[in-house]
């Protein structure tokens, strides 16, 4: 695999801070770049979680909401079309549309052991917490005959004990990724458990 580190440090022009993109524009970007519903259901799963977050924990405007949820809506954006040049592609359409950098540091810093840019402020962290857990959660929901229904979160922990169940989640980077927020991670596994299980 192509080395995904990004060799830079700053992301977006300042004098974009505070220009969004309609949650719609975002959808149909998706659309375009990501054929693949599990993978567009993966990101907008991330992208519940995210608006939810910002709105219940940080106590966030709709404005604010909105940078959450697009960092979410759009963090694997260029993975199916640019595996091996993922995130940069998706962080140079965001820089083309004069998207806020918030946004696009968000998305450059979601994996700081592929990307090399470290996750600064609670958006960036939340993110990278998010996005392998969001992930692993609905990976133990599907195996599930009653799926989310009853899911609870010892038992999610138990699947990350046991290394073969969704092998290519790396543990190490939930434990990173926890690492830096002041959270725990079975709170983190509840908040997703109850905020994307009707995302469809
Ligand atoms: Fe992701």
């Amino acid at each position: 695999m192509a080395s995904h580190q990004l060799n830079r440090t700053a992301f977006g022009d300042p004098k974009n801070a505070g220009n969004l993109m309609p949650i719609e524009e975002a959808h149909a970007l998706l659309n375009e770049w990501v054929p693949n519903e599990r993978l567009r259901l993966h990101m907008k799963q991330v992208a519940a979680v995210m608006k939810a977050w910002a709105i219940e924990k940080e106590n966030a405007d709709e404005q604010t909401a909105l940078k959450w949820e697009l960092a979410g809506l759009l963090h694997d954006a260029d993975w199916e079309k640019f595996p091996d040049d993922h995130c940069r592609i998706i962080i140079e359409e965001l820089e083309k549309r004069n998207i806020d950098p918030d946004v696009i540091h968000c998305i450059a810093s979601h994996g700081p052991g592929y990307f090399g840019v470290e996750p600064v402020n609670t958006m960036d962290k939340m993110l990278y917490a998010f996005d392998e857990l969001s992930g692993f959660v609905h990976a133990a929901a599907l195996i599930r005959p009653t799926r989310y229904e009853g899911l609870e979160v010892k038992s999610v922990l138990k699947r990350l004990k046991t290394p073969s169940f969704a092998a290519q989640v790396n543990r190490n980077d939930i434990q990173d990724a926890i690492s830096r927020i002041d959270q725990s991670l079975e709170d983190i596994i509840l908040f997703i458990i109850d905020h994307q299980k009707d995302v469809s």
